[in-house]
């Protein structure tokens, strides 16, 4: 499996606060067969003091990953807004281990007109990048099947948490995620791991499981083929 989110970059956003606390949870990707992690710190705007930040501590964070055999590659989580563009062309925000892809979140309770989000994703699309939107099962106002089939139908990737495909995440969430599922609107599905007993990649391994008992060969488009094409340079 790769996954292309996660928040095991220690002391730079919500997820690690430690590089204690994500060499665990690096024994934990090796324990769950993970062999790719794209790491992604939350980012909003230009910080350059936090952004040489994450690049420090996660060239030591990959020396560890590679001691453990894992491939850590650098991204960053971006905060959607009409700035992405201009914040993407400084070249400090970074894309998905150096492609064209790249994530993209919205605030948790905003409620943003779809056709603006629309025509802003297309004008993003236009300026050469890839976006793959983080867990819109996550977001209240969104949750809307026409919604992501707008988005999918303009090249946006859709991106579902595994804690969202579980029994024990909320009930509206879980419905709405197995929804997207049923409709076949999911392309990727990735931990968000925070390093905590909530998120972590274990849950990217129950998921797998239980996807792929579930869907065959859909489940490995989602956690492996998928994954591994954003993350290579040449597509
Ligand atoms: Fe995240």
């Amino acid at each position: 499996m790769i996954d292309i989110h996660s928040h095991i970059i220690f002391d730079v956003d919500d997820g690690s606060k430690t590089l204690e606390q994500s060499i665990k949870y690096l024994e934990e990707i090796k324990k769950v067969g993970i062999k790719k992690v794209v790491c992604t710190p939350h980012i909003k705007n230009q910080n350059d003091e936090k952004l040489r930040k994450i690049d420090i501590n996660y060239k030591i964070l990959k020396e560890e990953a590679n001691k453990r055999g894992i491939e850590l590659y650098l991204g960053n989580e971006i905060m959607y807004s009409e700035k992405i563009i201009t914040l993407l062309n400084n070249e400090n925000i970074h894309t998905l281990n150096n492609t064209k892809y790249i994530l993209v979140e919205f605030k948790r309770n905003e409620n943003m007109d779809e056709e603006s989000i629309i025509t802003i994703f297309e004008k993003i699309i236009d300026a050469g990048y890839n976006p793959i939107l983080a867990h819109p099962e996550l977001y209240r106002h969104y949750r809307h099947i026409d919604f992501v089939e707008k988005l999918r139908a303009i090249g946006v990737i859709i991106q579902i948490d595994a804690t969202s495909v579980l029994a024990s995440s909320p009930f509206n969430i879980y419905i709405y995620t197995h929804k997207l599922l049923k409709n076949c609107l999911v392309d990727i599905v990735a931990s968000d791991s925070h390093c905590t007993r909530k998120r972590n990649f274990k849950s990217l391994s129950k998921a797998y499981k239980k996807l792929k008992r579930k869907y065959g060969d859909y489940a490995d488009i989602m956690f492996k083929e998928n994954p591994e094409a954003v993350t290579k340079k040449s597509v």
